[in-house]
């Protein structure tokens, strides 16, 4: 009697742990890759680590960080951005390493009235420096439901991909002195704030209170990354659900054609072309084909 008991009971217990290691890989867990790092409760983990949320109030905007810190990989996360009334928000998803000499690998998106569209601001900094805009509209309505934001980050160059479209290319220009990030692991930042003077038309716009708090949502984190450990990198996936995407080198045919068609019809700023803003001439990396 006792020992078919105990029989009943180790079976009931190796099958929660079968089913808790189940959930851990195949349905990733925001509580262990992500703290919440600023905004008090305004930022949540919820649905059993499956879903995040960062939200605004009049008082303070919310934003986490990755636990891990990263040297190159794939990040993919899906963002639901702040619906309705979202002028004057900015919803920032970054890469960062730290420091004075720090890089950074950005994607903003800055609200608006509802109905009119959100930009999608790119940006890149190498050793300290960025101004290497590029801005976007989407070609669908990122409040309505979930979208995938990706960074491919590798030493040959950057990709910036929405739903898996390649909308930006930052490659390796160190051969003619533009430096490249390369050296210093970078954590994911995430954090919704208020930046009514300047986002949304220039700054025309203003934050409405009345419509706060304001939310954007966040879910099926995956870093097909190398992990730095503080002395090492170690290359493993830390998501099942791997599409090896990131190990080719070179955007394909396919990939090369839907970047030209974002840019020709959804890129609204690109500071490559800015001449007024670089009189002298625009930055050695613009010079070079796009691929
Ligand atoms: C907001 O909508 C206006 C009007 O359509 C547009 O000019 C602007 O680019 C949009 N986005 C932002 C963030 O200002």
């Amino acid at each position: 009697m006792g020992s078919s008991w105990n029989g009943v009971s180790m079976f009931v217990l190796v099958g929660l742990v079968v089913n808790s290691l189940v959930v851990v890989a195949f349905a990733g867990d925001l509580y262990q890759d992500f703290d919440l790092t600023w905004g008090g409760n305004r930022g949540k983990i919820f649905n059993g680590g499956k879903l995040l949320s960062l939200s605004l109030d009049r008082d303070s905007g919310s934003g986490f960080q990755s636990k891990n810190e990263y040297l190159f990989g794939r990040i993919d996360m899906q963002l639901k951005l702040v619906a309705g009334n979202s002028a004057g928000t900015v919803t920032a998803y970054y890469l960062s390493s730290q420091g004075p000499t720090h890089d950074e690998i950005d994607f903003e998106f800055l609200g608006n009235l509802s109905g009119d569209p959100y930009v999608l601001h790119t940006n890149v900094y190498t050793q300290g420096k960025g101004n290497r805009e590029q801005q976007f509209y989407l070609w669908f309505d990122p409040t309505r439901n979930f979208h995938t934001y990706s960074i491919i980050w590798k030493p040959q160059h950057i990709i910036f991909l929405v739903d898996n479209i390649p909308i930006r290319v930052f490659k390796n220009a160190e051969s003619i002195g533009v430096p490249f990030p390369k050296n210093q692991p970078m954590r994911i930042y995430s954090s919704l704030w208020n930046a009514d003077d300047w986002a949304t038309r220039g700054g025309l716009v203003k934050t409405d209170w009345t419509k706060a708090p304001f939310t954007a949502y966040y879910r099926n984190f995956k870093a097909n990354a190398c992990t730095w450990s503080g002395t090492a990198s170690s290359c493993a996936s830390t998501s099942s659900n791997l599409d090896g995407a990131w190990e080719t080198n070179e955007l394909e045919a396919p990939g090369r054609r839907r970047l030209r068609w974002v840019q020709k019809y959804f890129m609204i700023y690109n500071y490559c072309t800015d001449l007024k803003r670089f009189p002298q001439g625009v930055p050695p990396e613009c010079k070079r084909p796009r691929f």
